[in-house]
């Protein structure tokens, strides 16, 4: 009798310890690592005798093998699963043109990208079944990874988990000295964590509190991933395009790295650590080294929060026998960029899917905001873990519960991990894309929670001036009257 007890506590205990307690269990100890990291492939085209940088991106339904022998139907952009990696220097005169050949509306929006409201494909740029949406703009901000996805609201879990995003380099007009070969020593490393279903389909699960949590990690868009190592040291730039998925990353032997950028740009310095934590929407840039013929796992250890429940083996890096030197990391990457505080404080608190109380509404606009403002936005969590993204923004984070953040985060961010009961400040920079009619957002990029209405609208104005009613346009397909 006491014996059977036992042995059922221990199952007990067994069975909780495997499954943690937000319901995703950890990968840890199931992969092989078997497949090379797929490397997207750059779009960094020659500027035409326009002086323009052109870039056709097809939205598109596809197959991809993630799991061997097992085909699942996906989504990409110019391929089956993910999008290119688009590249693009400051000053550049950038156009897109976005065709969608979906059997759905969607959007595609340049997040961290600083530019007019109109071509921040958000809800209000949706793009027609057979439609093309061609936003054009100059890149005027620092050197940064950002990102692309869709945006369309109430749908945008689906549309990301299917695998439409991608990254966007933005390189400034002087050398930062950081490794930039890219897919060589300056690698993107985009996790996204996916459940699968018996035969590979993948599992569109978005119950719960936090909607999907997957079992199974992809980087890149490959499952079970090793990546070779051929330089002494290689800049990763790590984007967390996962729909809920908080991951606490760090090497299995606890190495030291470092971390040269935020979101928005790069550190002033580079910043030592172990670990890091990233959510949803978040990048970081580190630097780590390695040592001839060595093997090292990248991986996400269990951390506080709900969402990053369990430990995650994300990549296998295994060096050559023999490394190219790389240079050393400069002690100096950029210009100090002290945050400016300015006056007006908003304030936003954030609830189980609202924030101050409302959900999300197309034609209410909640906040205008002069052009060129610097404010304060404080941020209080009265509930579980969410975080929070700012559309055209740069912000820097003031405090967290009265707190000034770890080193690692004083860099220019546009978005920003809010953990449950958690008041967090932020000095944020406006730009000067005056537009009354046309909205940016603000949300949780919990896709989950922004899909509920977790999402606010703002305009930017002339200072002294009002919002107009909010425009929304619709860029026609094959049924279109236009
Ligand atoms: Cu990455 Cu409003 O989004
Ligand atoms: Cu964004
Ligand atoms: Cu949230």
């Amino acid at each position: 009798m006491r014996r059977r007890s036992f042995l059922a506590l221990s199952g007990l205990v067994l069975g909780f310890a495997l499954t943690g307690c937000g319901g995703a269990e950890g990968n840890a100890g199931t992969l092989t690592f078997a497949t090379p990291l797929h490397i997207p492939p750059l779009l960094d085209p020659a500027p035409g005798p326009d002086g323009v940088k052109r870039f056709p991106l097809r939205l598109q339904e596809g197959h991809t093998e993630f799991l061997p022998g097992k085909p699942t139907r996906t989504w990409g952009v110019n391929g089956g699963y993910l999008g290119p990696t688009l590249r693009a220097k400051r000053g550049d005169r950038v156009a897109m043109a976005v065709t969608n050949t979906l059997g759905e509306a969607s959007t595609l929006h340049w997040h961290g990208m600083r530019l007019p409201a109109v071509m921040d494909g958000g809800p209000h740029q949706m793009i027609q079944p057979g439609g093309t949406w061609s936003p054009e703009w100059t890149v005027e901000q620092r050197a940064a990874t950002t990102w692309y996805h869709p945006h369309p609201h109430g749908l945008t879990s689906r549309h990301v988990y299917r695998g439409l995003a991608g990254m966007f380099i933005l390189d400034d007009d002087r050398p930062s000295g950081l490794p930039d070969s890219y897919g060589t020593d300056d690698v993107p490393l985009i996790l996204q964590d996916k459940k699968f279903g018996e035969n590979g389909e993948l599992a569109e699960k978005f119950g719960g509190t936090f909607g999907l949590l997957g079992d199974r990690i992809l980087v890149n868009g490959t499952y079970d991933p090793f990546f070779r190592v051929t330089t002494t040291r290689v800049r990763f730039r790590v984007l967390n395009g996962s729909n809920a998925h908080v991951y606490n990353i760090g090497f299995a032997d606890e190495r030291k790295f470092h971390v040269v950028a935020n979101d928005a740009g790069l550190l002033d310095k580079p910043v030592a650590v172990q670990r890091f934590q990233i959510s949803p929407g978040e990048r970081f840039e580190i630097v780590a080294e390695f040592a001839p013929g060595e093997q090292v796992l990248l991986k996400g250890f269990d951390g506080d929060s709900e969402i990053e429940d369990g430990d995650y083996d994300l990549l296998k890096l295994v060096a050559a026998p023999r490394l190219s030197p790389s240079a050393a990391l400069p002690g100096k990457i950029e210009d100090p960029w002290p945050p400016v505080e300015g006056k007006t404080i908003r304030r936003f608190r954030l609830g189980g899917d609202d924030i101050n109380g409302q959900q999300m509404d197309m034609a209410r606009i909640d906040e205008v905001v002069p052009a060129g403002a610097h404010e304060i936005w404080e941020l209080d969590n009265t509930t579980f873990s969410h975080n929070f993204h700012i559309h055209e923004v740069t912000f820097r984070i003031l405090d967290i519960d009265g707190e000034q953040p770890p080193e690692h985060l004083r860099g220019p961010k546009d978005t920003v991990f809010v953990p449950g009961k958690t008041k967090v400040r932020l000095a944020v920079e406006f730009g000067r894309h005056v537009d009354p009619a046309t909205p940016y957002m603000y949300h949780c990029h919990i896709l989950k929670h922004e899909d509920k209405g977790m999402m606010g609208q703002f305009v930017i104005v002339e200072p002294g001036t009002e919002a107009a009613t909010p425009r929304t346009l619709s860029m026609a397909g094959h049924h279109g009257h236009h």
